[in-house]
């Protein structure tokens, strides 16, 4: 295992970099970049079944489960049939009805974390076609799904998934295209979007230059109590999944936050000592996003902000610092706003002298309930 580290210092550095090459083993094979389509080779005898369903369901847990939120938005848009998206431990604390003509999506780096076969044995034993979208070969999950993808990401050994988390948006990604190659209405679409995950190897690289830039901002962090993550649309999701990143390895306390939500609650945290990360992009949500930019600003919050090139002389006037990234379609842009948040909190758990590999009280995969 120490050999697989190769140069890195830690695994957790080295899953973070290999993105680029994780991304691009799980589109391997699957997607036409020439012709436009992505076919996912396990799913495709199920896909009469898919398209008929009553309800696409996708369970998971932590990370995983932040997968399913990036892409709900997405799977929505391309599928045109009602998308739940549920937390395995409180499905089952539900006894949520399940029907035969739903189909249960079960998404797992290990394929063996408990409450979510349980969750899976539960809707099997009710008749709805299981999927199994995982990463490690010859696990539970894998076996006992009746189809399924592998994500292809290679092994992930630090405990806090990084690279398994992009792999999983973009098999779900696939899936959506696939769902929706027969549509006419969707060509122009499905073509945005595959010119999209091409380019999106070479995004994820520019993303990783700006390590030093962000390693230099967590010296700055290093002192905080807590820290909040804003945003909305399709950077809700890397809200929550920064945050979780940044409790997991620093132990200092994180809450990602639905900007829509901010006038509902969170606005009375905001004062000039609190740090806010918030996620601006040139999305449908913008405007939005912007307005929520400027009420931190109004009550002295000093707002990190991660951006793109278009946005960047707006957030000049209103941010603290920025952070930019490169800009993709609006469904892929998830996974280069993440890595800055994986960086983030690898650095800051590392100038706090922490073990970033295995922090405490956490396992890789948590095989009780
Ligand atoms: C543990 C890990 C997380 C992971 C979660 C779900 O809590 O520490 O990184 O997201 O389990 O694991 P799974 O293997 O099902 O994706």
């Amino acid at each position: 295992q120490e050999l697989m580290r190769g140069n890195y210092d830690h695994y957790m550095q080295k899953e973070i970099f290999e993105q680029p090459d994780s991304l691009l083993n799980t589109m391997r094979g699957r997607v036409n970049f020439d012709k436009h389509f992505c076919v996912l080779g396990g799913l495709r005898q199920e896909m009469e079944t898919m398209q008929r369903a009553r309800r696409l369901i996708f369970i998971a847990c932590g990370t995983s489960y932040h997968s399913t939120l990036a892409t709900r938005a997405f799977l929505e848009e391309m599928t045109r049939i009602p998308v739940d998206i549920e937390l395995a431990s409180d499905f089952m604390d539900r006894h949520t009805p399940i029907f035969r003509d739903d189909v249960c999506f079960f998404i797992s780096q290990s394929g063996e974390t408990a409450d979510t076969l349980n969750t899976l044995r539960y809707c099997k034993g009710r008749g709805a076609l299981i999927v199994g979208i995982v990463n490690t070969v010859g696990s539970s999950i894998s076996r006992e799904s009746h189809c399924g993808v592998h994500l292809n990401a290679g092994p992930e050994i630090g405990v806090a998934s990084t690279k398994a988390y992009t792999s999983q948006i973009i098999a779900l990604v696939m899936f959506a295209l696939m769902m929706a190659s027969d549509k006419v209405s969707m060509i122009q679409r499905s073509k945005e979007v595959i010119s999209g995950l091409q380019e999106l190897p070479d995004k994820v690289k520019e993303v990783l230059k700006i390590d030093q830039e962000i390693k230099q901002i967590a010296k700055e962090l290093i002192d905080e109590k807590s820290l909040l993550v804003m945003g909305r649309g399709y950077q809700y999701a890397t809200c929550l999944e920064g945050a979780l990143k940044i409790k997991e390895l620093t132990y200092i306390h994180s809450e990602g936050i639905l900007s829509g939500e901010l006038k509902h609650g969170p606005l009375a945290l905001i004062d000039e000592n609190m740090p806010v990360i918030m996620i601006l992009i040139k999305d449908a949500t913008f405007t939005k996003s912007q307005n929520a930019l400027e009420q931190v600003r109004a009550r002295h919050g000093k707002p990190i902000v991660i951006c793109t090139p278009e946005c960047e002389d707006i957030v000049e006037k209103y941010a603290f610092k920025t952070i930019i990234v490169p800009s993709t379609t609006d469904c892929l842009q998830p996974i280069l706003t993440i890595i800055p948040l994986q960086l983030l909190s690898y650095h800051l758990a590392l100038a706090k002298g922490y073990n970033v590999d295995f922090p405490r009280n956490l396992a890789k995969s948590v095989t009780v309930e």
